[in-house]
């Protein structure tokens, strides 16, 4: 067995206590509609998610992003934001945000907000200006207005499509109008390239630009640590607007940067000016891309150093459990991060995708899983998911750079699959005339505690019985995955967690810096991904179907699963099992 050259950037142990705190970050993803509903009506809120910050410190994680709070009509469960120096009254208010930052903060735990400057909501006022606008105003500059195609403006002004399926474009009545539109007729179209209650906002719009900057030093100011970008990948439009035409699945990007609404080159000049921003804050605030690119190198042109911070490594979610695809990600992303000297980030779930126990319990006969699209009709073993998402756990926690856990990940939450039709809310539902369910499934209340619905989720301090239902109902199948049936367990997810999170705090090998491969030449290690990072730690990640001898004089620190034993003393790592050494 030999060890391929290490990679660039080896941390040394002083390197280590200077290393900025987002380089090495485990963070926690709240989707707080569903996390925890502290006043009972059945919707997660801020009184919630004050009262479980204990649980989050003591899990170990670092630092805590939270979906969009603001206040929204909930056409895309917050992604239509009304008002962004505001907190949704569902969720409480601007003072329990502020109570609830320094409580973080108190524990360890560093608040990360989501920033969605692509489109806002159809009820923000400048979108209510703008309808009640004439075409060519100030107001509707602000957006994105064309009139359409056809005889008389009947057609949307190109072909592209929502990401949540149908036209990217409606149609206004004219309050005002003008000659070519004549108010009370139907007039200009918006464009909107998700639901038709999030208008794209025009990033071309100096006012639109410092309002977007105002909004980031608004929460700044509040001690927040960092922003979320959403669709980092969008704000800029091709400026003729030209037809997506033949093109297949025309909201993956190219890339190359010359796609008309996706990862444009232009972008980056906007994150150049937020990186300005959040580097004239002390301590510097930090950002994390959202953004779908074609490939790690373009996804690495976000990270630069003048740029943002850290990206979700999407690619590295929807690689299938085998361990070529995992392998050639790993290496993929490495290079690309190293070339800009950005830290990795390793993601296995979100509140948009196929949670990754129903992912990899499905046959891995193809290289991408990322969502329903992807798992239809296909049949479940939900015990080899679970099994398999618990090693990609370990894997993910022992890569070089940050990561990030979905809620519910930390229990082995599996996708529900099967919510009554009448209570799905995602857009995608609707808008696909329901040829798709959308992503409720992987947003569905978490459960605490107790062997029925609301599992602990609607728990008020003075003791009251809750007065709604859980937002998205609960199936009866979480009974026995509850955090309070799991605390102590040690065969529990959640203590696998808890385990791995704070041997990732003691171990200097982990966290930021470098790995190596290992390698054998005499193929003992195929369906293998082993690697050594230092000082003295090593990962071995068994995706081959046999058991697999790991080599003598190394100590387990923590395996994904049980280990087996040959009668001469050897230890086996058995199939879909991940496991901690140290040599
Ligand atoms: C991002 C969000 C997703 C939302 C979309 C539109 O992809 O993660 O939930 O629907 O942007 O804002």
């Amino acid at each position: 067995m030999t060890l391929t050259a290490p990679a660039t950037g080896a941390a040394s142990a002083a390197s280590r206590l200077a290393t900025p705190w987002w380089r090495e970050a485990v963070v926690y993803q709240v989707y707080i509609r569903s996390f925890a509903d502290g006043d009972g009506d059945g919707t997660g809120d801020l009184a919630g998610l004050r009262a479980r910050l204990p649980y989050l410190a003591s899990l170990g994680v670092d630092a805590l992003w939270i979906n969009p709070w603001y206040p929204s009509p909930m056409a895309d469960s917050g992604y239509d934001v009304a008002d962004y120096r505001g907190i949704e009254p569902l969720f409480g208010d601007l003072d329990q945000a502020s109570v609830m930052i320094a409580e973080a903060h108190e524990l360890g735990l560093r608040i990360i907000l989501d920033l969605v400057p692509n489109h806002l909501s159809d009820e923000h006022a400048w979108f209510q200006a703008a309808l009640a606008s004439a075409p060519g105003s100030p107001e509707r500059a602000r957006f994105i207005f064309r009139g359409g195609r056809g005889e008389s403006g009947e057609l949307p002004p190109n072909d592209w499509t929502s990401h949540f399926g149908g036209p990217a474009w409606t149609r206004v009545v004219e309050a005002v109008g003008d000659e070519e539109h004549p108010a009370g007729q139907p007039g200009q179209w918006y464009l909107h390239l998700f639901n038709s209650k999030q208008p794209d906002v025009n990033w071309t719009s100096d006012e639109v630009r410092a309002e977007f900057d105002e909004v980031l030093r608004f929460w700044f100011d509040r001690g927040v640590d960092g922003f979320r970008i959403d669709v980092a990948h969008g704000l800029i439009k091709h400026p003729d607007f030209p037809d997506l035409g033949e093109r297949e699945r025309p909201h993956i990007p190219f890339g190359s940067g010359d796609h008309p609404f996706l990862d444009r080159d232009e972008v980056h000049e906007v994150y150049r000016g937020w990186r300005a921003i959040a580097d004239s804050y002390d301590p510097p605030r930090v950002f994390v891309a959202e953004a779908w690119t074609g490939d790690a190198v373009r996804l690495g042109m976000y990270l630069r150093p003048d740029e943002l911070h850290t990206a979700f490594n999407f690619d590295f979610l929807v690689s299938a459990w085998r361990e070529g695809e995992l392998r050639s990600v790993i290496d993929a992303t490495l290079a690309a991060h190293a070339a800009v000297g950005a830290p990795p980030t390793w993601v296995l779930s979100n509140h948009d995708v196929y949670r990754e126990v129903s992912r990899y319990a499905r046959e891995q006969d193809r290289p991408q899983v990322r969502d329903e699209a992807d798992v239809k009709g296909r049949p479940a073993d939900l015990e080899l998911g679970l099994r398999r998402a618990r090693a990609a756990a370990l894997l993910m926690l022992a890569l070089p750079g940050g990561a990030y856990v979905y809620q519910g990940a930390e229990l082995g939450l599996p996708e529900v699959e099967d919510l009554p039709e009448e209570s799905l809310q995602d857009p995608t539902w609707f808008q696909s005339g329901g040829q798709l369910r959308g992503r409720d499934g992987c947003r569905v209340p978490l459960p605490w505690s107790g062997s029925q619905p609301p599992f602990g989720f609607s728990e008020r301090a003075d003791g009251a019985a809750p007065t709604g239902e859980p937002w998205l109902p609960q199936p009866a199948s979480f009974a026995g995955l509850t955090v309070a049936d799991q605390d102590g367990d040690p065969t529990s997810t959640l203590e696998l967690y808890r385990s791995a999170l704070a041997l990732r705090h003691s171990l200097e090998a982990l966290g930021d810096g470098s790995m190596s491969w290992v390698q054998a030449a005499d193929g003992s290690l195929d369906g293998v991904l082993a690697f050594t990072r230092e000082p003295g730690f090593a990962c071995w990640v068994n995706l081959s179907p046999q058991p697999v001898e790991l080599p003598d004089g190394v100590e387990v620190l923590l395996s994904s699963g049980d280990l087996d034993e040959t009668a001469d003393g050897a230890v086996l790592l058995p199939s879909d099992t991940t496991v901690w050494l140290r040599r």
